[in-house]
Order: structure tokens, then C-alpha cells, then sequence
């Protein structure tokens, strides 16, 4: 008897190893395959992407944005799936020589809504939640629904109003009643130990970081720099991670899991809330810059290196966020002209994913894998602002830097770029 229990525990513990040792890299656990088939994955994903980035536009065309109703991208299926209203246009799009070639990675499915159509509704609905005070929920246009989808994310509001004037459209609804985990209150010690002052800690993105008027922690999304100016360098976080009415935000730096003394970052030196995002310019002595996203929790793929930025505009691929809360998480991408209203706000034009998130993560990046030949760099896209209800949302990257060109008040943050080093 004693051997059987020792043999199913040797077992067990074989098979727990087995399956921690061929799933290390993040997407090797999201699409649940081993670590060895990642590369021809990531390539075949990124592939499709090409594929799509062509086919889009064309679908966008006066001819055909009433026939197709919108694109997404199927890894597990192999294909890019294509909305389709009239399949009499069907041979007409496979004629054009640029889609031509890709005709077996198509799949043209049936659908009722045409991207003019869901367009039409998307604005309709958008226009309707604010006239009708519209709570809790976020508005995107899910192309595997074919439509545009409401997710309310707390039952207890009275959304009467908005539902009945939304119901021409009829958008596909669901609710959440998951809680909300409270936000975690550190408190930040100033006492600095000197005898470690010359060791400089590398900032990366994702860490936490920690503001003394809000007493709450938040995600470092990635470090900018002036495109002229070597110094001094930035770091860009949330909006939301502010107390508006506090004379100063100062931030600190608060690593994962650890419980050392706070090091100093800077001040807020400029913040917006539809992008959700702030600026704090580094003048601490502690930290030093990267351009490193933190997954310090895997042994093996410690950090990932930003090469560049990128815009996301295909649905139903990956993409991961890094976070102070619950660290590294990935998902895929559900909207891309996402709606987002709480209480307190309303932002649009966000990324919506179903990556995994909590409060402190705010700020944090949210990028993609696209080297098959290189599984530790990203590309950054967007840094994440709000979360619950399954689902993550973040601002582009893109529309941060050209807030900052157009509406910031603060001549060196007008040519901000992404930190990638001297090199
Ligand atoms: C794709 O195109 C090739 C060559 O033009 C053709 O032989 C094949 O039948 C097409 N496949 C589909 C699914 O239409
Ligand atoms: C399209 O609408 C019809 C009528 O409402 C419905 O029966 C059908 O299931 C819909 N098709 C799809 C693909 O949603
Ligand atoms: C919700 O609001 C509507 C109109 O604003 C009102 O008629 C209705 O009684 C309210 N329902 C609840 C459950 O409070
Ligand atoms: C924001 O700052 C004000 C003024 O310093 C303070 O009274 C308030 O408690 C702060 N709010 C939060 C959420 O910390
Ligand atoms: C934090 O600072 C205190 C006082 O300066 C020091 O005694 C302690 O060792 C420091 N802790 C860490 C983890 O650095």
C-alpha cells in the first residue's frame, strides 16, 4: 500500500514538474502548448496579422463595407475568420490579387451585421450611453460576435433608461457580478538606507509604483525620454494614479513581492484622463532606467525587451500586460475602439483584452510577442487603465505620445519617446 502512494506521488510529482517545465514562456500557457512550438506559433500568428493588415482596409472600402462584416484572428482554427453579409462578394474579394494568394487562410463565415452597419450602431450607442447616464460597463465592437457588446459590471446599477433606448441596435449584453478586490494600501517609508545608496535599482516596466497622496500602489508602464535631451528621463503611468486635489503626487518605487524601503522616483508633472495617463519625472538618485518589462516570477524568462511601438489593430490575437498586482498576464485582444465608463469616468478609444487584472496594476504596459526567433522581446502598444468584469482595457501608446505633442503644456514632454537605451 505505502509503495502505490509513493509511486502516485512520484507520478504526480513528475507530471507537475513536466507541465511547469514545457510551459515557461506566456504563450506556450495561453494557447496551452508546449514551450518548443511557440516559435511556429508566434510565426503563424504573425502571419495572419499580415494577412489581415491587408485585408482590412479593403473590407473598410466603399464596395465592400456593406457585404463583410469585420475580421479576427483564430489562432486555434488556423484562420482569419471573415464576417459575412452577402457572399455574392465573396468571389469578387478572392478575385483582387492582393487577397488572392491568401484565399486558403480565409474563412468566410455568416453574419448579420456589416461593418457600416456595426459602425453606424457603435456611434449610435456610444451617443445614447451619455444621454442616458449610462453606468458601469464597457462598449466595444466584438467582431466574433458580430456585434457590439455591452458588459455591465455591476448588476445593481439601474441602466433602464440606456436598455430600452439601446434596444433598436440590439447589442449582445452580459453582466458580471464578480467583486472587486480592494485596493492595497502600502505605506511608504522614507528612510532610506544609505549604506545601499550606490546600488541603483533598474526600474522596469510593470513594477510598482507607489504615490504618497494616494496612498496606493500603481504599475510603471514604460520610461520615456526626451527625443534631444538625454536628461531628465520620465516614467508613464495611469491618470488615475493622481489625487487631483493634492498639491503634490510624488511617487516611489515599490518592487514586486519585496518589502525594502521605498527609493524616491519624482513628482507628477503632468497628468490627462481621457488618455488616462501621467507623467512623473524622474529625479531620485535610486533607480536606474530600462527598457525591460518585469515577469520576474518565471525562471526563465525574467524580463521581456522592448524593441519598438507598435499599434494593435488586429482582434483575436495575443497580447500581455505586466502589472504590480497580479504581474504578468495575457489574453487577447476583444475590441479596439473600446468604450469604458465607471462612476467617475468615461474614457474611449481603448484596447480591450481579456487578459487578467486588478487595481495597482493601472499604468502598467500591455505589449505583444513578435519575434519567433526571439521569445524575450515585445513591442509595447498600450498601458493598462481599467479592469474587472473579464476584462482589461488600456490606452495606445501612440495616443499618449501625441497627446503630449498636441495638448501638454510642458515643452520637453512634447517630444517624449519610448526609452530604448543609448543605442
Ligand atoms: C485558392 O486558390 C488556389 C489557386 O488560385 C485554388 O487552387 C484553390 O482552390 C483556392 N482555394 C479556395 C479555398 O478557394
Ligand atoms: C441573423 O439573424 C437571423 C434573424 O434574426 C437569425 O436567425 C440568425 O441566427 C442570425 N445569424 C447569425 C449568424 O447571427
Ligand atoms: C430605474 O429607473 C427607471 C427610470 O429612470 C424607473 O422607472 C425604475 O423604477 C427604476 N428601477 C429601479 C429598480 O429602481
Ligand atoms: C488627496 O489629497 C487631499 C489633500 O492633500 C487629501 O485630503 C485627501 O485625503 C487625498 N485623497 C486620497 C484619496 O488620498
Ligand atoms: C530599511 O531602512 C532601515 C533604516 O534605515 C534599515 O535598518 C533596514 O535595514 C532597511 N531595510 C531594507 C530591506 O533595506
Amino acid at each position: 500500500m505505502k509503495l502505490i502512494y509513493i509511486l502516485i506521488n512520484l507520478l504526480l510529482i513528475l507530471q507537475s514538474y513536466s507541465v511547469y517545465a514545457l510551459q515557461n514562456h506566456p504563450l506556450a500557457v495561453l494557447w496551452n502548448i508546449d514551450d518548443e512550438h511557440v516559435p511556429e506559433w508566434l510565426e503563424f500568428e504573425r502571419y495572419l496579422i499580415a494577412i489581415d493588415d491587408i485585408l482590412r482596409p479593403i473590407l473598410e472600402e466603399e464596395s465592400f463595407i456593406s457585404s463583410f462584416g469585420g475580421t479576427y484572428i483564430n489562432i486555434f482554427y488556423g484562420t482569419i475568420i471573415v464576417n459575412t453579409v452577402d457572399f455574392s462578394k465573396v468571389d469578387e474579394l478572392l478575385a483582387l490579387p492582393q487577397i488572392k494568394p491568401y484565399n486558403n487562410s480565409l474563412y468566410f463565415e455568416e453574419a448579420n451585421n456589416s461593418l457600416s452597419q456595426l459602425k453606424n450602431n457603435f456611434a449610435e450607442i456610444f451617443w445614447l450611453s451619455k444621454l442616458k447616464h449610462a453606468k458601469n460597463l464597457y462598449i466595444l465592437t466584438d467582431m466574433e460576435y458580430n456585434n457590439i457588446v455591452l458588459n455591465f459590471f455591476n448588476r445593481k446599477d439601474n441602466n433602464t433608461e440606456f436598455l430600452d433606448a439601446v434596444k433598436p441596435f440590439n447589442p449582445t449584453i452580459f453582466y458580471f457580478d464578480g467583486e472587486e478586490t480592494p485596493p492595497t494600501i502600502i505605506r511608504p517609508r522614507r528612510d532610506v538606507d544609505n549604506s545601499k545608496r550606490e546600488i541603483r535599482n533598474r526600474l522596469l516596466g510593470g513594477e510598482g509604483v507607489y504615490n504618497s497622496a494616494t496612498s496606493r500602489p500603481c504599475s510603471a508602464g514604460f520610461w520615456a525620454v526626451n527625443k534631444d535631451e538625454p536628461e531628465p528621463l520620465y516614467i508613464i503611468t495611469a491618470g488615475h494614479c493622481i489625487n487631483e486635489t493634492s498639491g503634490r503626487n510624488d511617487f516611489y518605487y515599490l518592487p514586486w513581492n519585496a518589502q525594502t524601503n521605498l527609493s524616491y522616483l519624482g513628482p507628477m508633472i503632468y497628468s490627462t484622463d481621457d488618455p488616462d495617463f501621467s507623467v512623473i519625472q524622474v529625479n531620485g538618485e535610486d533607480v536606474s532606467p530600462s527598457f525591460a518589462i518585469s515577469n520576474t516570477d518565471n525562471d526563465q524568462y525574467k524580463e521581456f525587451i522592448i524593441t519598438g511601438d507598435a499599434l494593435l489593430s488586429s482582434h483575436g490575437v495575443h497580447a500581455c500586460k505586466s502589472g504590480y498586482t497580479t504581474h504578468f498576464t495575457c489574453g487577447y485582444v476583444k475590441g479596439l475602439n473600446g468604450i469604458f465608463i465607471s462612476e467617475e469616468h468615461l474614457r474611449s478609444n481603448l484596447i480591450i483584452t481579456d487578459l487578467y487584472s486588478e487595481s495597482g496594476d493601472s499604468g502598467g504596459p500591455v505589449m505583444s510577442f513578435v519575434s519567433p526567433q526571439d521569445l524575450n522581446s515585445v513591442v509595447l502598444h498600450s498601458i493598462h487603465v481599467a479592469g474587472g468584469a473579464g476584462l482589461s482595457a488600456s490606452h495606445s501608446i501612440d495616443e499618449i505620445f501625441k497627446n503630449l505633442e498636441e495638448s501638454c503644456c510642458i515643452h520637453s514632454l512634447k517630444d517624449l519617446v519610448l526609452y530604448l537605451g543609448n543605442s
